[in-house]
């Protein structure tokens, strides 16, 4: 194996035109556009419109384009039946996992991989996805799912569907401002999933059901969770210093730090510090806040490193009194739009993902027939005990 492709590390493995990201210099852009003033002015649907159409919307384009999604966020009663069935201890991951499988045998496009039916497909998803979560929320609670509201924007509705109640504009849209930052992001391991499974010409439900399973992991998705999980077991600022000297001095990595391209602030967390600055303050509880802002001085004090997009999502998240283990399935509703984006990139010019394996065991061993092999010969730790 080259030098450094441990991981793929710095391996450019297909061309895109979607998302560009420099690491050195932390700037990311959409399409050519930075993130910042997208961030700032524009929202989800617009970044959306911009990654699939390659261009920004003008303000009748945006207006259809978010009514032809609204439309689409009604789920089918058979989805609702599966998700009735689930175990209760399945996780909302899970849960989302199955629901882009279970709506890919619903979808009259399946199997049509034109750019037509792809973005048909990808146009569902993205409204469908946000209903499924709150439904399978509220089902495993005891709760009846509640219908879409096509007169809300898709944050609003979302967090309408998940509580029961109508949100704030704060809440909706800073949560709409994190899925505009969730949305794409180069070639991180649940695109390169995505891209695996649909340069094999499967279709856009199978290459998405394969995002939700590579993003659910806590080296990717799952650490927005996990850095909450982490925000509370240190409790107060007092217990910062202690808390990372265990850990580092463990070996255990800190979750929502580091990146595999930023070797300077990831521009997402610019937002999201200020997101979860300004929520803390409108709340008048600004200790998620404070706790994140020592936890972060601390790690760039002992480690040099950065925090991710994740780490203060967390504080965002938890502010808009999103349930833990809803953080991740979150980013999973902004990146469906990249994923679905470079899906129909990669059914565009097609070419089977195919690495080689860089090869470290024995080769060309002679094979012993079985009744002359030794009981007492090697064994591995993890073949099965004869004895038992
Ligand atoms: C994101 C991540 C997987 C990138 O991994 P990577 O590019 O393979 O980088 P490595 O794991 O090789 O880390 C490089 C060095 O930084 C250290 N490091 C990286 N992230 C760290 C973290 N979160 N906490 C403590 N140390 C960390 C590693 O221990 C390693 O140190 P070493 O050279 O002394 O061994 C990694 O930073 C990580 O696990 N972060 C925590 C999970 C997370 O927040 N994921 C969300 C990503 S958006």
């Amino acid at each position: 194996m080259a030098e450094g492709a441990k991981g793929l590390a710095g391996v450019a493995v297909a061309d895109t035109a979607l998302s560009y990201i420099d690491g050195e210099a932390g700037r990311l852009f959409y399409r050519g556009y930075d993130i910042h003033p997208l961030a700032e002015k524009g929202s989800f649907a617009e970044a959306l419109y911009l990654l699939w159409y390659g261009e920004l919307p003008t303000r009748l384009k945006l207006t259809v384009f978010e009514g032809l999604l609204a439309r689409e966020r009604r789920l089918p009663d058979e989805l609702l039946g599966v998700l009735r069935q689930l175990p209760s201890e399945a996780t909302p991951m899970s849960a989302l996992r199955t629901t882009v499988s279970v709506l890919g045998e619903l979808d009259p496009d399946a199997g049509d991989n034109s750019r037509e039916a792809n973005l048909r497909k990808a146009g569902r998803l993205v409204a469908m996805l946000p209903a499924a979560v709150a439904a399978h929320h509220r089902l495993r609670r005891g709760e009846a799912p509640l219908a879409p509201d096509p007169d809300l924007g898709p944050a609003a509705d979302f967090l309408r569907m998940l509580t029961g109640e109508t949100a704030g504009d704060t809440a909706a849209e800073a949560l709409d401002t994190s899925l505009l930052l969730y949305l794409d992001h180069g070639f991180n391991a649940s695109t390169f999933a995505c891209r695996v499974v649909a340069s094999t010409l499967a279709d856009m439900h199978a290459a998405l059901t394969a995002g939700v399973a590579a993003l659910s992991g806590p080296l990717h998705g799952g650490a927005n969770e996990h850095a909450m999980r982490m925000l509370e077991q240190i409790g107060s600022i007092d217990a910062v210093d202690g808390y990372l000297e265990r850990e580092l001095a463990a070996g255990r990595k800190i979750m929502g730090f580091g990146h595999r391209v930023y070797r300077t602030e990831d521009p997402r967390s610019t937002h999201l510090r200020e997101m979860a600055r300004r929520l803390g303050e409108r709340s008048g509880d600004e200790s998620w806040y404070e706790l994140s802002r020592a936890v972060e001085a601390a790690m760039r004090e002992r480690k040099g490193l950065y925090c991710n997009v994740d780490f203060y999502c967390a504080t965002v998240y938890r502010h808009l009194g999103i349930p833990l283990d809803l953080f991740t399935p979150l980013f999973a509703l902004g990146r469906t739009g990249g994923w679905a984006a470079h899906v129909m990139e990669q059914h565009e010019d097609n070419r089977l993902i195919r690495p080689r394996a860089n090869y470290t065991g024995i080769v060309d061993r002679p094979y012993v027939l079985i009744e002359r092999r030794d009981e007492r010969g090697p064994t591995t730790d993890s073949e099965p005990d004869p004895e038992i």
